[in-house]
């Protein structure tokens, strides 16, 4: 989604606003903009594409001690020039730049906008008509964004410079992310802390409907009806090194590469010395009691969902059920009394996942969430939260959370009512069969070569918990490669779908669930027998001649989190070969934050 980081104060703010909005490249976007405020005048830059060009329509010698910038991805108004941030108000006073969306910025324009002449298709430059049209009436811009606040539905995170106020930079916050970051001499705002991380570990959460002003020396934050609130500041536990890609030539390769180390620091901050399971009794004992447990998600946090279902009912006999977020909301199932939720999210800020954590928690539900980001939105607003401990996960494609997805599941369903497994040893086993895997990255290279070089259809098929593997490595090769990949059960594809089946269609195998095995490789000799390209990615002790990739054996319940290195490097490959953009693939954010 958009990108949004301002900076008030001494120092290079223009380099730091371009900088910062590099580091949200990742979050994916289709054009880009700054404000400096030079002391004068507000200068807006502003380019369709990619921070690269807009920074060649920058001045070199232009700089200022306040600035905000931006880079959108696309909800109204095509991309283009002139519906990119920063947007003025038509007196030249406002600028601000906006992530989010307002629902009811048609009624806005009609009822108080009727005369204004706007510049772009934006919701955007909505708001900041509007806002100017408020300090006009209330003649000072605090009292304006109370008032804003009140007139506007939906999602934003704003940063805003008054032309007439050259020391201070405002924000807004109401369902999209935004921090504030805490320098010495300078403060700073962005859509998350890897914006602003080389300046300072030191941040404000902001909640939905509180405002900040910041000038360089001080960050004041306020309630939506203008009451002060003394917060203190959280240090964030990202190094800048973690942005670094280090040999690797993406960020995806990187993030695959660290699922290992992953593991074992999840195993680290979760199992004592004593083999307990570190998880705080508090949420064990709502889950235990838990008559019905709900994990809603979305994308690739689904999948582990449906994986984190068969470890909740096998480890715990608790009655699980999965829904994608986005269906939830409008299409609830029936919830028994005393049923508990499970939020799964990389970034806790998912627009689709926190409308349905809104949505329960008023019914009186509790949550827990498991995400990656301590201070998300989705993990603030639940009862309970268990991070990932996965680093920053930068590539667009999801990687290293998943799996990390699938081991915090698995430690807390098998905490819940102790279940008999040493999963200190299991997930150690985890590991190092992944290091394995992770050294055959030049066969998987080949592999892509010769199933995904070419041709637009491909499917992935299993059973039990390799289906769940297939839905997982169909979106990783489509979002990446852009090849229509379709992840099925294997026992369906006969029920009709096989009929897309032609001479030379890829259909890979995956086979790590001995009760089913059999049952797959006669599913992949129907299609076989049907033109299609089969392989097959086994675990050794399944394993038969013949066979495509054959990976390490662990333990059953825990196959997804090896078999889904090679399907991860398969889509890696495909997309390399076929020169996709692999770490910000096209439409693509990294985080969904508009439902
Ligand atoms: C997965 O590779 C995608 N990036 C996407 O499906 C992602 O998993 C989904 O948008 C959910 O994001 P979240 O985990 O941050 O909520």
């Amino acid at each position: 989604m958009c990108g949004i980081v301002g900076m008030i104060g001494q120092g290079q703010t223009k380099a730091m606003i371009l900088k910062g909005l590099e580091t949200l490249e990742y979050r994916g976007y289709d054009s880009a903009g700054i404000a400096l405020h030079t002391g004068r005048a507000v200068d807006v830059y502003r380019e369709k594409g990619r921070i690269a060009d807009l920074k060649k329509h920058i001045p070199t010698d232009a700089d200022a001690h306040l600035g905000i910038g931006h880079t959108r991805w696309a909800t109204h108004g095509r991309p283009s020039q002139r519906n990119s941030h920063p947007h003025q108000s038509s007196n030249g006073r406002l600028t601000l730049v906006h992530n989010g969306v307002i629902e009811n910025e048609k009624q806005l324009r009609q009822e108080y906008l009727h005369d204004s002449i706007f510049a772009s298709d934006t919701d955007t430059e909505v708001i900041v008509q509007l806002l100017a049209q408020l300090v006009e009436k209330h003649g000072d811009l605090p009292t304006a964004i109370i008032a804003l606040q009140q007139l506007l539905h939906g999602s934003y995170a704003l940063a805003i410079i008054d032309r007439e106020q050259p020391d201070v930079l405002y924000a807004v916050k109401n369902k999209s992310p935004l921090l504030i970051g805490k320098g010495e001499e300078a403060n700073y705002l962005g859509s998350d802390a890897l914006a602003m991380i080389d300046k300072t570990k030191n941040f404000y959460e902001l909640n939905d409907g509180e405002y900040a002003i910041l000038t360089a020396e001080a960050v004041e934050i306020f309630d939506r009806e203008g009451k002060k609130i003394i917060r203190e500041t959280f240090e964030a536990q990202i190094d800048a090194n973690d942005l670094a890609k280090g040999p690797f030539k993406h960020y995806m390769m990187k993030e695959m590469n660290e699922q290992p180390a992953v593991i074992r620091r999840i195993i680290q901050a979760y199992i004592n010395d004593q083999n307990e399971t570190l998880i705080d009794q508090q949420i064990l004992t709502t889950l235990r009691n838990a008559k019905r447990i709900f994990i809603l998600a979305a994308g690739t946090s689904y999948h582990a969902g449906l994986v984190g279902k068969q470890y909740i009912e096998t480890m715990a006999q608790i009655p699980t059920e999965v829904h994608l977020a986005s269906e939830f909301v409008y299409n609830m199932p029936f919830i028994p009394e005393g049923s508990c939720f499970i939020f799964i999210s990389q970034s806790g800020e998912t627009a689709d996942s926190r409308a349905a954590l809104v949505a329960i928690r008023e019914l009186g539900f509790e949550a827990l969430t498991i995400t990656n980001v301590p201070g998300s939105t989705l993990s603030r607003e639940a009862n309970y939260t268990l991070l990932l401990h996965a680093g920053p996960e930068i590539a667009v494609a999801s990687t290293k959370a998943y799996t990390a997805q699938l081991t915090v599941l698995a430690l807390t369903a098998a905490a819940i009512r102790n279940y008999d497994l040493d999963l200190k040893f299991e997930l150690a086993r985890v590991a190092t069969a992944m290091d394995h895997i992770c050294e055959m990255h030049e066969q998987f290279e080949m592999l892509a070569q010769n199933y995904f070089s070419h041709g637009q259809h491909a499917f992935y098929i299993g059973r039990h918990l390799d289906y769940f593997v297939a839905l997982e490595a169909a979106l990783k090769l489509k979002e990446i490669s852009y090849i229509h990949t379709e992840g099925f059960a294997a026992g369906e594809l006969k029920h009709g779908t096989i009929a897309l089946i032609e001479e030379g269609t890829p259909v890979v195998g995956l086979i790590a669930q001995a009760k089913v095995a059999n049952h797959t490789r006669s599913n992949l000799q129907e299609v076989a027998a049907r033109g299609a390209h089969t392989a097959t990615i086994v675990c050794e002790s399944l394993a038969q001649a013949g066979d495509t990739v054959i990976i390490d054996d662990v333990h059953e319940l825990f196959t997804p989190l090896v078999m889904v290195l090679p399907v991860q490097f398969l889509a890696y490959y495909a997309a390399y070969i076929r020169d996709c953009d692999i770490d910000k693939p096209r439409n693509l954010a990294k985080s969904v934050t508009v439902e």
